[in-house]
């Protein structure tokens, strides 16, 4: 057992406890707790794999290069976080539902608010496209009661693959994204295009990390959506095309079963493709909700 007068000075063995015993007992209780965590698994995982100075070296230039490639429209270390299955990770442990509720997925980058808000059943491409297809289905509560007045907000790529922010010299503002609000029914539908297949942003230190891992950077054909009502937990998803090549690959982990949907062809349609799919809603604790 180390004494507390050895602590102070630096050995392989104690490394742990010698950094964790700086922390003052005035620091934040729930920072104490992290820090120390952290501090232990990463000293652990220094030990584990015998560091060398030059990867050591590595990992730092690496972290300078994912920090110098942020801006205000590139959040290289989310990416990170994605690509290493932290941001499902996390998603996860703060969105425990019970079974039948909606499961969340990531966000992603391309989120954007202030976007149009259409009347039920509108078209969201303004761009047009070949692949067209009715999104539908249901906001209930776990019960089955239908939700009135949800807000339904969703976002795709183009045929192309890609959204409209990485192209704003090519796409129109706002091209496959809007915001909808269920009636007494729950129900919704709009018109979009069958989303594709696309790599995420890969020419910066996360996209090289991956080449060097031998992974792709591809997420498998995903509609986003945001689906919120009063009293209610809010749910940030995709519903998934069913069949796509990277549903057991994808780049981020955001694929869950559960949100796999089926695409269906349609004859004599307004559109070529129809996708079916309830989003079900818990209500918060103590909340009232809103079903009526
Ligand atoms: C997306 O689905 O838009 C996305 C999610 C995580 C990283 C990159 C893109
Ligand atoms: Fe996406």
């Amino acid at each position: 057992m180390t004494q507390p007068s050895d602590i102070a000075y630096f050995t392989e063995a104690a490394s742990v406890e010698t950094v964790n015993d700086r922390v003052s007992d005035m620091a934040d209780a729930r920072l104490k707790i992290v820090m120390n965590s952290l501090v232990r698994h990463l000293h652990a995982f220094v030990k584990d794999v015998e560091l060398t100075q030059d990867e050591w070296g590595v990992a730092v230039d690496f972290l300078t290069r994912t920090g110098q490639i942020c801006d205000g429209n590139r959040q290289e270390f989310i990416l990170l976080s994605d690509v290493l299955g932290v941001s499902m990770l996390v998603d996860a442990i703060n969105n425990r539902r019970p079974s039948g509720a909606t499961e969340n997925t990531v966000l992603g980058p391309f989120h954007v608010d202030g976007v149009p808000e259409y009347e039920m059943g509108a078209n969201i491409t303004q761009q047009g496209g070949r692949e067209t297809c009715r999104f539908e289905g249901q906001v209930t509560d776990l019960d089955g009661t239908p939700i009135k007045g949800a807000r339904i907000d969703v976002w795709s790529d183009s045929e192309d693959g890609f959204y409209d922010v990485q192209q704003p010299d090519i796409q129109p503002r706002h091209n496959n994204r809007g915001v909808f609000t269920t009636g007494p029914d729950g129900r919704y539908w709009f018109d979009g295009i069958k989303p594709v297949s696309y790599p995420i942003p890969d020419d910066g230190p996360v996209g090289q990390m991956l080449g060097h891992l031998g992974r792709h950077p591809y997420r498998p054909a995903h509609m986003h959506f945001i689906v919120s009502a009063d009293g209610h937990e809010t749910v940030t998803t995709h519903t998934f095309v069913a069949g796509d090549d990277y549903l057991t690959s994808d780049a981020v982990f955001g694929v869950k079963k559960t949100l796999i949907a089926d695409f269906e062809p349609v004859t004599n349609g307004e559109t070529l493709w129809r996708s079916r799919y309830d989003f079900v809603l818990t209500r918060k604790e103590g909340g009232a909700g809103d079903a009526d």
